[in-house]
């Protein structure tokens, strides 16, 4: 609620300039010696970039936007800077202010633009694969239960269990969706979340649903925390938030409790479980060893409509887990997903993704406070893009959710300078794109216009940016596969098969 006046109050101002015929920059910036002075700061941190860091990685954090393309990191640093009252373009983003960068190439296997089960795979295992299928290289075929076998490949989510680091992977969807459970999942099929959504043949053939494979296949990950609970619950058990909402009701099929049975396991090993917020608050991180917390019976909420009595923000879920993995002399790994940027974009309502894209760079920055880069790894990407866009010419601190300054010279109508090459944001009044002068464009659930009317709108297929800082992250340069990362992060910890650099230096930090 508060942004919103916020964002009218800047609206305002804007208009007001508009009308004086200036444009709304701050003054300092007319003078050469800021714009110098500014870049000479710039150089002297570059500098210090040439004493490497090269200790070993006692920590790694791996933080995924899911569908966070370059267009929508600028566009949520707008937004950022905008929610504070600036005009935005000039604010850092928490990632903004990571010392290297690369690209990274989002490809899968079988299709040009890349799609979140195969990016989770290469992410997370090293491995490109096909689109659809995770934890399982790209002999594999989508959907057929009977080429899972043999063809496994381990994440380093595994390697630094092995190692005998803490692991938490955290998400704002479904812990069993394709991002997350490419730490510890292995499927033909990324919707195979339970029993009951899998084929009588896959069953038979001895394919295991997401949900059971995140409690067997990698014995007691320390933290778990997004949605999901319904695959989590027999057929018929109502869910404990909603229980008169059938639709949420339990979905296995084998009649097992899977929080139970793990609640049963864990409680004499300091293991807790948590639905609610106030559940959440009262965790005291020091006497946690092991966090299951699932929120919702499917996804989170989206940051902008999120009901903050009842659910943990991304921040908050990040902060808990930090501060329960640390305790482990050995270090940790921990995914992050800002998994609903993604969903957001598909239905054409930037808002929604870009207030999550925010939600995760805070996130970020919480992270940073909690270490250092001294000896924690951390790095940020996205799986893939989205065919989002914004454009327009817009004056300089205009609402990033706003108008472009000049109407259509072709059909003489207002368009936003956020837009979609495809998607249901795509309309036609009376045959003509519609006019949106009298359309509340602002609205947290306004669908920008998109070229060609799709259901949902497609992934990117344009390169996404890796930010990284802490050892070894020059490593993560140039333009590269995105099955390259784990590699790098795995080599920073010695952790993984490529130890050999790590033997005459044993976490002596140097
Ligand atoms: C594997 O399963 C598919 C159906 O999913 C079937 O068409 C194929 O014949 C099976 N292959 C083998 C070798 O059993
Ligand atoms: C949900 O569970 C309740 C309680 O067991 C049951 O009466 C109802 O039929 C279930 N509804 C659906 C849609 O599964
Ligand atoms: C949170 O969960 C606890 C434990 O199940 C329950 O006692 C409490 O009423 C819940 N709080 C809310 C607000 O639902
Ligand atoms: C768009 O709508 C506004 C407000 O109703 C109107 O003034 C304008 O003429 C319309 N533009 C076109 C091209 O129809
Ligand atoms: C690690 O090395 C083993 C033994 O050479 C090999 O089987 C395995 O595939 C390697 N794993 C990775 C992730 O490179
Ligand atoms: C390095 O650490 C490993 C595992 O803790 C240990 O087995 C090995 O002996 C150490 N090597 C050196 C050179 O200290
Ligand atoms: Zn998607």
């Amino acid at each position: 609620m508060k942004s919103k006046v916020q964002m009218l109050l800047i609206i305002c101002c804007c208009l007001f300039a508009a009308c004086l015929g200036r444009v709304n920059f701050p003054e300092e910036e007319k003078d050469p010696n800021f714009w110098r002075s500014m870049a000479q700061r710039t150089l002297q941190k570059a500098l210090t970039l040439q004493q490497l860091n090269q200790n070993i990685a006692k920590n790694l954090i791996l933080f995924i936007g899911d569908g966070m393309g370059v267009s929508t990191v600028t566009a949520a640093r707008i937004l950022k800077g905008q929610l504070s009252g600036h005009s935005g373009e000039e604010t850092q983003l928490e990632m903004d202010k990571f010392p290297y960068m690369s690209l990274s190439k989002t490809y899968n296997t079988d299709i040009q633009v890349g799609e979140s089960a195969a990016a989770a795979t290469a992410l997370l295992c090293g491995v490109k694969t096909n689109r659809g299928i995770v934890g399982l290289n790209a002999a594999a075929i989508r959907y057929q239960c009977n080429t899972s076998q043999g063809n496994e490949v381990t994440s380093i989510f595994k390697w630094a269990k092995d190692a005998g680091k803490s692991v938490g992977v955290v998400t704002t969807t479904r812990i069993t969706g394709a991002t997350p459970c490419a730490t510890y999942a292995h499927t033909v099929e990324r919707h195979w979340y339970a029993d009951s959504d899998m084929p009588e043949e896959a069953l038979k053939g001895g394919c295991i649903d997401v949900a059971r494979q995140l409690f067997e296949n990698i014995p007691n990950i320390e933290v778990m925390m997004g949605g999901g609970r319904m695959y989590m619950y027999p057929k018929n058990t109502p869910d404990v938030e909603y229980p008169d909402m059938e639709q949420h009701n339990g979905t296995r099929n084998d009649g097992r409790n899977l929080i139970q049975e793990w609640v049963d396991k864990m409680k004499d090993k300091g293991g807790h479980y948590v639905w609610n917020k106030s559940q959440f608050l009262s965790l005291n991180p020091s006497r946690v060893n092991y966090l299951l917390g699932l929120f919702e019976p499917l996804d989170l909420m989206y940051e902008i409509e999120r009901d903050t009595d009842n659910e943990p923000s991304l921040t908050e879920m990040v902060d808990m887990a930090i501060k329960i993995l640390r305790k482990n002399p050995n270090g940790f790994y921990l995914l992050v997903e800002g998994g609903r940027i993604d969903q957001g974009h598909h239905r054409n309502k930037a808002q929604l993704a870009l207030h999550d894209a925010v939600e995760m760079d805070r996130s970020v920055g919480r992270a940073g406070l909690l270490t250092s880069e001294f000896d924690t790894l951390t790095v940020v990407t996205a799986d893939h893009s989205h065919v989002f866009n914004f454009g327009g010419y817009t004056y300089r601190g205009n609402d990033i959710f706003g108008l472009a300054p000049d109407l259509s010279d072709v059909d003489h109508k207002p368009f936003t300078a956020i837009s979609y090459g495809n998607g249901p944001g795509y309309k036609l009044v009376n045959g003509e794109r519609e006019n949106i002068s009298t359309v509340n464009y602002l609205d947290p659930n306004y669908r920008a216009q998109s070229a060609v009317p799709l259901k949902s709108d497609t992934h990117g297929g344009e390169d996404v940016a890796v930010y990284a800082k802490g050892p070894l992250a020059h490593l993560l340069h140039g333009v590269q596969e995105q099955s390259y990362l784990p590699y790098v992060m795995a080599y920073a910890a010695c952790i993984g098969n490529n130890t050999a650099h790590c033997s005459d230096r044993n976490g002596t930090g140097v």
